[in-house]
């Protein structure tokens, strides 16, 4: 399996935790976002930057790196701007993004081969989303990612296992990202110690359409590797629905197990979960 272009796991780890980082390398996480932000406190922000530099030139076999870097605007955003440019993880991460012009502010710093990654944690973030995403045209956008306790704390929201209050939101995040081909990401599950809780989200997070989930402990990185993959039955289906197709060329609906199919629509969704399950098995 090659983890190359998977979202799933994406787990955070603080620049300031030495055995964390060397722990990140050997699990099975598809992303490690080695965060600057708020798990580094201001004092420790510029040794966290060269603890990270030094770690992403080290490298981390076999996955996606993501440096999570301090807001637009803050004392620590133009170093680590810089330090991002120098070290080149795949994946630079923008919190609080309010607006189009922060993600292009990073864009212009970085040039176009670092992937860049939008958090969404504000109702200003929530309000411009399409100009947000619609950066992606002009930089290397590729993902919105919910900062989940920020976008709560500001909302005033009740949070649930459930996420029943924001779960509208969540949906517009998807509905952003989707319209212009960017990877919808869920924010994190605090309660570390709860893998009922866990799994309970990662499945919401997958229903409403995120390919993957932010974690902040190993514990739940198998969780979110198999919720954010297709099932056996799903598999199972899709392969079903490619050999009815490829068994009728001219014919674009049939039925199947008492249910329509078409060609248009469900022979691609149905290629691209098979291909999905041939990555991940
Ligand atoms: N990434 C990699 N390894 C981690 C890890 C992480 N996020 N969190 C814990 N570990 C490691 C520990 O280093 C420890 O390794 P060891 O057995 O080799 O010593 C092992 O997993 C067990 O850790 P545990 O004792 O259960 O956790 P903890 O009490 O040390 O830490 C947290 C708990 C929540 C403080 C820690 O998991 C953490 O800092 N998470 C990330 C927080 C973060 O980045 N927040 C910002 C984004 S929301
Ligand atoms: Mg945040």
């Amino acid at each position: 399996m090659t983890r190359a272009g998977l979202r799933r796991s994406l787990l955070y780890v603080p620049a300031t935790n030495a055995r964390a980082l060397d722990k990140s390398r050997t699990l099975d996480a598809d992303v490690v976002i080695i965060d600057l932000e708020d798990s580094v406190p201001p004092e420790a922000k510029d040794s966290a930057r060269r603890a990270a530099v030094e770690a992403i030139r080290q490298g981390f076999p076999d996955k996606t790196v993501a440096l999570r870097i301090n807001v637009h605007g803050s004392r620590a955003w133009e170093a680590d701007v810089r330090a991002a440019a120098e070290a080149r993880p795949d994946i630079v991460v923008l919190p609080k993004v309010s607006g189009p012009e922060m993600v292009m502010a990073v864009a212009r710093g970085l040039g176009e081969r670092t992937e860049l990654w939008a958090m969404i944690e504000s109702c200003q973030a929530v309000l411009r989303l399409g100009d947000i995403a619609s950066t992606a045209k002009s930089s290397s956008l590729r993902g919105l990612l919910v900062g989940a306790n920020d976008l709560a704390a500001e909302l005033r929201c009740r949070t649930t296992v459930g996420r029943e209050a924001m779960a509208p939101v969540l949906s517009q995040v998807v509905v952003a990202a989707r319209a212009f081909g960017l990877n919808p990401l869920d924010g994190p599950f605090n309660d570390f110690q709860d893998g009922g809780g866990l799994e309970i989200q990662c499945r919401h997070a997958a229903d409403l359409g995120f390919d993957g989930k932010s974690l902040i402990h190993p514990s739940q990185i198998e969780t979110a590797n198999r919720a954010f993959s297709p099932s056996a039955e799903r598999i199972a289906w899709a392969r079903a629905v490619i050999a009815a197709f490829e068994a009728h060329p001219r014919i674009a609906v049939l039925s199947l197990e008492g249910r329509m199919v078409e060609r248009a629509m469900h022979l691609p969704e149905a290629e691209a979960i098979a291909a999905f399950a041939l990555r991940v098995s």
